[in-house]
């Protein structure tokens, strides 16, 4: 038995996030852990709500709420959507929490302590009206470049091109739309990243089983331009972790709050003090300290490419950089973009189907299957309605769910809602053991992997033998000449729902729990042997038709969602 300590990246606390975001972390890290307990290990899966900075501040004030309330608020809301999409996390903690504060102060207060933090003075926007330092975002103005009259001070959404603040014409703050703004001198921290250039290289060359997405971003900010660059940890916001040294005031650093960035993967751990704190665990320095045991911990992080950076870098500055014995991320597994029908998801223009809107429309497992099974690994991949319902009607309602009820009707019409005993195995049952025992060590293979769209790709070829099994031995014929043969084929054919149950539970673990609850087993034991497997429910043993499994997407129902989802989310 081995421990895993599994994350995904914590998503923002501003607003629900859409399928895109779901895909390229929380689902496959929650695949992979499911997996990993099916398998036996003992598994710690983390995940959180990253909840400072601008961008929650700026929806705070836009939802008209005080910041800590809307981020309480949006927190029940995330967390109640993830259960929802079943998603098995151990604790879903808050970055905001009091065990986040006094870690990431920890953090500084070490990294200041090794000479790895300087201060650097700057200029920035101040408002006088608004009595307070203006991030890039809060402030709009007209694009010099275009003439766009909202322009913000780090983009023009309009013509895209990137700006300063200080380029915009007639600048004004977001906040009042105060125009006397000036630029005032303000001192930040700055973590020393470029003192550990040599040192963040040398363990990133060492880990030579990483997804080439994930070194070669890793890489690329080691040497591109001038190398590994110093990064700023601190900003003029109110809303944040106050800059401290553990508990004592940084001189000089009034009113300042960790750059969101700092605090965030550090939420990671503070995660499992939370998860002790809520009563669920006991003991978190197992998982984290390789002084407490966290040695043989195995631990995996999930993240879209963008966030690769900030794992590969940044965060391991901070981690080695305190020079006390924290555990290291063993496997970074990335993904690329997930596009929406012929465009990109967009969060802020509310584009795309959200997590939300998902569930109202479908089950999880259905959302779930679609998109481990499209999994943007290699490149970008895309969703389309047509692709969707093809594929649910397929795989989960042509493939799995049909042989469920093909397999428990036949049964109940002939045998009744017993397991039949009858002969025993033929030349094809002892071909069909064959094939499965190789394809179910083809799965756990890319399942351990976690290559996400080789294992759908196996999990399906496994539902396929099983129709094919009962295409060839038909015992719905063979019953007439032969019966006893019918019972046993029949029999065989209980035995693999329950197989499938076992296997498929990580992709869809509402549809597996049917089906086990239709066999009326709790025995979800992952097959070592697939012949042993196969004899698990036993002659006599009862079971029940179970309802329809998956239902299938009609075109009048993917037209209507198409048109519904084609525009802009309120
Ligand atoms: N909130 C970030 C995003 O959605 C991810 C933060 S991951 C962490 O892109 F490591 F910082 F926690
Ligand atoms: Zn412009």
């Amino acid at each position: 038995m081995a421990r895993h300590l599994i994350t995904s990246a914590i998503p923002y606390i501003n607003g629900i996030k859409h399928l895109g975001n779901l895909v390229g972390s929380q689902l496959p890290a929650d695949l992979f852990a499911r997996y990993c307990r099916a398998r036996g290990h003992e598994v710690l899966f983390l995940c959180a709500t990253d909840e400072h900075g601008t961008p929650a501040e700026l929806a705070a004030a836009k939802a008209g709420q005080p910041v800590a309330e809307y981020c309480a608020e949006m927190h029940t809301v995330q967390a109640e959507i993830a259960r929802g999409f079943r998603l098995s996390f151990d604790h879903f903690g808050r970055s905001s929490s009091s065990q986040n504060h006094r870690l990431t102060q920890h953090f500084a207060k070490r990294l200041h302590d090794q000479g790895l933090i300087r201060e650097v003075s700057e200029t920035q926007m101040y408002s006088p009206t608004d009595g307070r330092y203006l991030p890039d975002r809060y402030i709009e103005g007209t694009c010099p470049n275009c003439g766009y009259d909202s322009a913000r001070g780090d983009q023009c959404d309009n013509c895209t091109k990137q700006l300063d603040p200080v380029d915009l014409i007639n600048p004004r703050s977001v906040i009042s739309g105060a125009t006397d703004l000036e630029m005032r001198v303000t001192k930040h921290l700055y973590l020393c990243q470029s003192q550990m250039k040599d040192e963040l290289e040398k363990w990133i060359d060492s880990k030579t089983g990483w997804p080439v997405l994930t070194t070669s971003i890793a890489k690329k900010w080691l040497n591109d331009g001038d190398g590994l660059q110093d990064r700023g940890i601190t900003r003029d916001l109110d809303w944040g972790i106050p800059v401290k040294r553990g508990d004592e005031d940084w001189p000089g650093m009034e009113g300042k709050v960790f750059y969101v960035w700092f605090d965030a993967p550090i939420e990671y751990i503070a995660c499992a003090q939370e998860w002790v704190d809520a009563g669920k665990g006991t003991d978190w320095e197992r998982w984290w300290r390789t002084d407490k045991g966290a040695e043989d911990v195995r631990y995996t992080q999930f993240m879209g490419k963008d966030n690769v950076p900030f794992h590969t870098l940044s965060f391991p500055a901070t981690i080695l950089g305190s020079r006390e014995p924290w555990k290291l991320v063993d496997y970074i597994k990335s993904f690329n973009y997930l596009n929406y029908d012929g465009g990109q998801f967009s969060t802020s223009r509310g584009r795309g189907v959200f997590m939300d809107q998902a569930l109202e429309i479908l089950p999880a497992d259905y959302w779930r299957w679609w998109l481990l099974s499209h999994a943007p690994e290699s490149s970008d991949s895309e969703f389309t309605w047509e692709n969707f319902q093809a594929s649910v009607n397929k795989d989960l309602a042509d493939v799995l769910g049909n042989f469920v009820s093909r397999v428990t009707k036949f049964c109940r019409s002939k045998f009744g809602e017993t397991v039949p005993s009858g002969a025993t195995y033929g030349a094809q049952e002892t071909a069909l053991i064959a094939r499965l025992t190789s394809r179910i060590r083809d799965y756990e293979g890319h399942m351990e992997a976690m290559e996400v769209r080789k294992s759908a790709a196996a999990l399906r070829a496994i539902w396929v033998e099983g129709n094919e099994y009962l295409q060839e031995v038909a015992p719905w014929s063979t019953f007439k000449q032969d019966p006893e043969r019918a019972a046993m084929q029949t029999r065989l054919a209980l035995n693999l729902i329950r197989l499938y149950a076992v296997l498929s539970s990580p992709f869809i673990p509402d549809a597996a729990a049917a089906m086990l609850a239709a066999m009326q087993t709790n025995d979800d034991n992952w097959p070592d042997e697939a012949s042993a497997a196969l004899e698990i429910l036993a002659p006599g043993h009862a079971f029940s038709v179970p309802e329809v499994l998956f239902s299938k997407i009609t075109d009048e129902a993917r037209e209507d969602w198409q048109t519904r989802f084609s525009g802009i989310r309120g």
